[in-house]
């Protein structure tokens, strides 16, 4: 029996949390869903979207499956996902980013993971005004920061069977920050000859990976580049919708999908649970829970496979509700 945080989000979060909730407790693994709430209605009641009740849930049970937190823009409240990943120091933010049948996409045959710097970078959040015309933010990489996000993409090829690890920068401009990235990341490939190494400036990396996404395997970059990079690479393999990601650190580990709280759909049925499905997915494995892992990996690929039975962001017409439906259905069937 496992214990779990379950934080439902803002916006379209609660709808993908609870058809996730559904469709794994459906595979007959069994977890206590610790359910706690964060976001922009906790502020009301507790001064903050993150209470601490909820830090304290994800710091006893050591994982989580969250769903999207709104963060408003150029004003307002931080993140109360980086204030996570900071708080637990969740260094590394796995995206895979892969073509499944069945959803359309530009693209055949991609099959790339995103191994994000998770809390450093610009992300550090150090900036401030000098005076009312200028504003400086403080980009920050240290050894141990790069260090350990290089060593965890080769590890994780190493582990998965992965063939290629590209480190990607803008050490020919930022010669400092950027320039410890790619060195350290040549001096820690030598210790993994077993995989190919490459390195390639970020604006190279973004026109290749839209002319060619099939050649690239596993790629790690600082913070700031892997946040767009991975939008990027859900925009390859079929959009927002079924993009999932992980946060992990040392001894804890929080799962979301890549989207946000989408507030124009949300509360409206309309939102694609997969990424979070797939989230869920990446969790089980997390859990060395295998089995259960492959088949929703299965009957996700299989229902989406067929077309017909998907969401309205894939051209279809079944609700959040009707498709986790379906999803479950098709776990007996694989
Ligand atoms: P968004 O990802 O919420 O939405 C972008 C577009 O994709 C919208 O058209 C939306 O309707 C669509 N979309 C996203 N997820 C979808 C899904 N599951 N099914 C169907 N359509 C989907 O990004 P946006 O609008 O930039 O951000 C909204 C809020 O979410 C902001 O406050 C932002 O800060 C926050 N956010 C939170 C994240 C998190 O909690 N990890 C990650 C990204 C954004």
């Amino acid at each position: 029996m496992y214990r779990i945080t379950l934080v439902p989000g803002d916006g379209i979060g609660p709808e993908v949390a609870n058809a996730t909730k559904r469709l794994i407790d459906a595979t007959g693994v069994k977890i206590t869903w610790d359910i706690q709430d964060a976001g922009e209605n906790m502020i009301k009641e507790h001064g903050t979207p993150l209470p601490e009740s909820v830090k304290e849930s994800i710091k006893n049970n050591k994982i989580a499956l969250k769903g999207p937190i709104t963060t408003p823009v150029g004003t307002g409240f931080r993140s109360v996902n980086v204030a996570l990943r900071k708080e637990f120091d969740l260094y590394a933010n796995v995206r895979p980013a892969k073509t499944y049948k069945g959803i359309p996409s530009r693209y055949e045959n991609v099959d790339i993971i995103i191994v994000r710097e998770n809390t450093e970078d610009l992300y550090a959040g150090v900036e401030h005004m000098i005076g009312e015309d200028a504003a400086e933010s403080i980009k920050i990489f240290t050894r141990k920061g790069c260090e350990r996000i290089i060593r965890y993409a080769f590890e994780f090829a190493r582990k998965e069977g992965r063939k290629k690890v590209t480190a990607v920068h803008k050490a020919n401009i930022m010669k400092c920050t950027d320039g410890m990235f790619l060195n350290i990341a040549r001096e820690i490939s030598k210790e993994y000859l077993d995989i190919e190494f490459e390195d390639m400036i970020v604006d190279a990396m973004c026109m290749n990976l839209v002319q060619n996404p099939e050649k690239y395997d596993v790629l790690v970059l600082p913070n700031l580049y892997g946040d767009i990079v991975s939008d990027l690479c859900a925009g390859l393999v079929g959009g927002l919708g079924v993009a999932p990601g992980a946060n992990l650190g040392k001894d804890i580990a929080i799962f979301e999908a890549v989207h946000g709280s989408a507030p124009t759909i949300a509360g409206k049925n309309l939102a694609n649970p997969t990424a979070m499905m797939l989230s869920g997915v990446q969790m089980l494995r997390y859990l060395g829970e295998t089995e259960a892992a492959n088949k929703i990996e299965k009957a996700i690929s299989k229902v989406l496979g067929e077309g017909k039975y998907v969401t309205s962001d894939l051209g279809g017409q079944l609700g959040t509700t009707e498709f986790t439906d379906k999803i479950i259905e098709t776990l007996s069937e694989v």
